[in-house]
């Protein structure tokens, strides 16, 4: 059944479907959106959440009156609706004061400028009872090596994430962090640009439990890397918060485009690695209505997101089920690889003194082995083209 549901856990940012089409090279295309009236739609379309940066709901500069008569309205859409705010987060590169840099901007102003915006969202994000609180680095990078230190702004991002956290315990949130990488875009080079780079950092923190990564699809593409094999790093490191699903086809700008589009067996794996592993955080989509679109087009590119994580969820399905497959994958030893090395109780000393394992093992024997992973990828290929 490809209608979504809330149980699918779908979720858009306001700054998805509200996005007006500026480019660095041209002006907008569609007007402003309320974000009341993107409530309403995505409900209708089968969305369970809205995510959103304080300025897409609160514009920078509202003053308490006007900030409080936001969070109202968008109060009443959510209660009308139904709709839940899962994840928050900050803008922290839109206004000039953010050119140099956030929370890693060499001016110390700025910086705690950018953690006080922060907590401030913070604690609306406790009163919608969002979760999770992504922070995306846009601005916390450099064009220059001479004008940034970089060991010095990781110390500040570690003091950043570190601050932060401590706010939350201090008020009791239940919130947790997820870092989103990217490696470049806005700035020439962002600071944790990759997945691993981000899970490194983590280690290095205050409250490492109290931090996991929001991973999008396409800044893993745009770092040239394995989309799979990264949530599946994150996965394992019990570090998968939350996810930005969308599509980039290879190694340009950032496209940000509707789910699914770009490398479709790489969202045909992805999802089949989600719902396998038992990711049960939001299918949150960040992506942007091509420009060319009018907002007609805008609720057909969200609802396609949608459709599209669903076909591909029933096609993993089918896939995995498929007795065709279930033989390949025995036959390339797919299986295999989850029985570990070294049997129950067998010592360092039992795997030296066995001669099966190096003495007598036939290592040009093996050489000629058959793997059989074409069969295997050319069933998984013909399911997801729908001719199996
Ligand atoms: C991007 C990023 C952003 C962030 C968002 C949340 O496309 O460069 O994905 O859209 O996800 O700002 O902080
Ligand atoms: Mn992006
Ligand atoms: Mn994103
Ligand atoms: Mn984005």
């Amino acid at each position: 059944d490809l209608v979504p549901t809330r149980a699918d856990r779908f979720s858009f940012g306001l700054w998805t479907v509200g996005w007006q089409g500026r480019d660095p090279f041209g002006d907008a295309t569609r007007p402003p959106l309320d974000p009341v009236e993107s409530v309403h739609r995505l409900a209708e379309l089968g969305a369970y959440g809205v995510t959103f940066h304080d300025d897409d709901l609160i514009p920078f500069a509202a003053d308490n009156a006007e900030r409080e008569r936001c969070i109202k309205r968008f109060r009443s859409a959510l209660d009308e609706t139904g709709l839940v705010v899962p994840m928050m987060t900050t803008n922290l590169f839109t206004h000039p004061v953010f050119k140099e840099g956030a929370f890693t901007a060499n001016d110390r102003g700025v910086r705690r400028f950018a953690l006080r915006k922060t907590m401030r969202n913070i604690d609306l994000a406790a009163e919608f009872g969002a979760k999770l609180y992504v922070a995306w680095g846009g601005r916390e990078g450099a064009e220059s090596d001479a004008a940034k230190d970089p060991r010095a702004a990781l110390d500040r991002l570690k003091e950043a994430v570190d601050t932060l956290c401590q706010y939350v315990r201090d008020r009791g949130y239940d919130i947790r962090f997820a870092l989103e990488p990217k490696p470049n875009e806005p700035r020439g080079d962002i600071l944790l640009p990759t997945i691993g780079h981000a899970l490194a950092f983590i280690n290095q923190l205050e409250y490492p439990e109290m931090v996991g990564l929001n991973p999008e699809v396409g800044h893993e593409t745009m770092a040239g890397l394995n989309v799979v094999h990264g949530y599946a790093q994150a996965l394992w490191a019990d570090k998968l918060f939350h996810i930005d699903l969308n599509g980039q086809h290879g190694l340009k700008y950032d496209q940000d485009l509707r789910f699914g589009t770009a490398d479709v067996k790489s969202a045909f794996f992805l999802v089949d690695l989600l719902e396998s592993a038992g990711y049960d955080g939001p299918r949150h989509f960040d992506f942007k209505p091509p420009r060319a679109e009018n907002i007609d087009g805008v609720w057909v590119s969200a609802a396609a997101c949608m459709r599209t994580y669903l076909i591909l969820k029933e096609k993993a399905a089918a896939f995995r089920s498929d007795p065709r497959v279930v033989a390949a994958q025995a036959a390339a030893g797919v299986g295999e690889l989850s029985t570990p090395t070294l049997a129950p109780g067998e010592t360092l000393a039992d795997l030296l003194a066995d001669p099966a394992a190096y003495e007598n093992f036939d290592a040009d024997a093996a050489g000629t082995r058959a793997v059989n992973i074409e069969a295997l990828d050319q069933l998984a290929l013909e399911h997801l083209l729908g001719v199996a």
